[in-house]
């Protein structure tokens, strides 16, 4: 397995693009499915989590084409399964289920089963296709949908941890091809819902209230091709900026929407690092002094949950006491016992993580465990004294584009160890 070797203490600097939202464009590409014409998509960042996302098209019907950043997906025929195969290695998946649906009115999908970072079940996804009319079976492992008719419904998708980002995503989606008007309550908030809302809307469905926790669906014959471009990745963005300010470097970056990160922006002032704001462009460096801040996740418009692995790291470069408390997801804290490795004082109590920060980071052989406590580790060996040596990086090439490239452009220390 591919590990990352880092030699830390290289303040960051320089220029770094920012690439397409992968929270977007797994959706988007699921979408392509409700259309038998040819979906052509920009600014599609190349992830091993977006070629599985192709590799599930294809195994449906589809042609699936790259080119550059451009991905064209024609759909003219579609069948088939999302099998245990697919789902297991990748949840995400799982929103195949609204438009495999919509489309074929009968389709059956593998359960995910739990991960690293907590249950993830899909206990409200079925609920809002079960409202639009499909009767659902759980048999040997799959969940098996059946609507022959899919009718428009009031939906109520709050769960106990807030709206569903994916489960927003499913209903939605089937939603588009039912007959009638489907009221989401409760919906997700996340720019993914709302990009993915965008591109239905191009593909000729009928949407209002997308970013608002009320979405309604008027539903319609069928949906047409379109070209949509994906937008920035607020995660990626997010990451750098940390990046920036846990090594004390300068780092611009570009091709950003700094209004979908304003509570990352916030926090990140709150704790002495300095953001500039000029359009498109964010330029973030470390400031005089960093201050412990409390962080709680929460959904949209709150502090993200994908960015509070790489918020604690900076927190433990921080003189003083900071909690961060997760509420999305239960158990997302594999993290903190492989910072601890490098040498971080942190307690975990309930939800909640107690950093005390100020002690010198050292660097030691750590573990990956999902894509986002894999980024955190990455910033962690950037600022540690000595080497630090990332396992399992097939977790970060998931969810970042080339992160080794791009850390290398700004200077870091950063090589690719291909293991033979
Ligand atoms: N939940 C339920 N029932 C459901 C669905 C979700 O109880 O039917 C709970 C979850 O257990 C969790 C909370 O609701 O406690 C929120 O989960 P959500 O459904 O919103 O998560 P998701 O849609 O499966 C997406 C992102 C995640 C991101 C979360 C939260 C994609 C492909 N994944 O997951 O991204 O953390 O929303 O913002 O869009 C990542 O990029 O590394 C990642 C994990």
């Amino acid at each position: 397995m591919d590990s990352f070797n880092i030699r830390g203490g290289v303040p960051l600097k320089g220029d770094v693009t920012i690439s397409g939202a992968k929270n977007s464009v797994l959706p988007i590409m699921a979408a392509t499915l409700l259309t038998r014409e040819t979906c052509v998509i920009t600014r599609v960042p190349n992830l091993s989590d977006v070629k599985f996302m192709a590799d599930i098209l294809r195994s449906l019907g589809a042609e699936v084409a790259f080119k550059g950043d451009t991905l064209t997906v024609k759909a003219e025929r579609v069948s088939g399964v999302g099998d245990y195969e697919m789902v297991r290695k990748m949840r995400g998946s799982i929103c195949i289920l609204g438009p495999l649906l919509a489309r074929l009115h009968k389709t059956k999908v593998s359960l995910p089963g739990g991960c690293v970072i907590g249950a993830r079940p899909i206990d409200l996804h079925l609920k809002g296709v079960r409202a639009l009319g499909a009767k659902i079976r759980i048999e040997g492992g799959y969940v098996c949908v059946n609507a022959p008719r899919l009718t428009g419904a009031e939906v109520f998708l709050g769960g106990r941890s807030g709206p569903t980002v994916l489960g927003t995503a499913n209903v939605l989606m089937a939603a588009t091809l039912a007959e009638g008007v489907t009221v989401i309550q409760s919906a997700a908030c996340e720019p993914e819902v709302v990009d993915l809302a965008n591109f239905l809307t191009s593909m000729g469905a009928r949407i209002q209230g997308a970013g608002s926790p009320t979405m309604t669906v008027h539903g319609v014959k069928e949906l047409h091709g379109a070209e949509h471009e994906v937008i920035p990745d607020r995660i990626e963005a997010a990451t750098f900026m940390i990046a920036a300010a846990a090594t004390g470097g300068e780092v611009t970056l570009h091709g950003v929407r700094a209004d979908q990160l304003t509570a990352v922006i916030d926090k990140l002032r709150e704790a002495g690092v300095r953001i500039e704001r000029s359009g498109a462009l964010l330029k973030v460096s470390r400031g005089r002094k960093l201050k412990p801040v409390d962080v709680t996740t929460l959904p949209y418009a709150g502090f993200p949950t994908d960015v509070q692995a790489q918020m604690m790291v900076l927190m433990t470069l921080t003189p003083g006491i900071s909690i961060i408390t997760e509420r999305i997801f239960e158990s997302r804290f594999m993290h903190v016992s492989e910072l601890a490795r490098l040498g971080a004082e942190i307690a975990i109590e309930g939800p909640s993580a107690i950093v005390k920060g100020g002690a010198p980071l050292s660097g030691a052989p750590v573990m990956a465990s999902d894509s986002r406590a894999s980024a955190a580790l990455v910033i962690a060996g950037l600022v540690a004294e000595g080497t630090t040596q990332v396992n399992r990086i097939y977790h970060i090439d998931r969810g970042y584009e080339s992160i080794d490239d791009k850390l290398r452009s700004l200077g870091a220390r950063i090589q690719r160890v291909e293991e033979s």
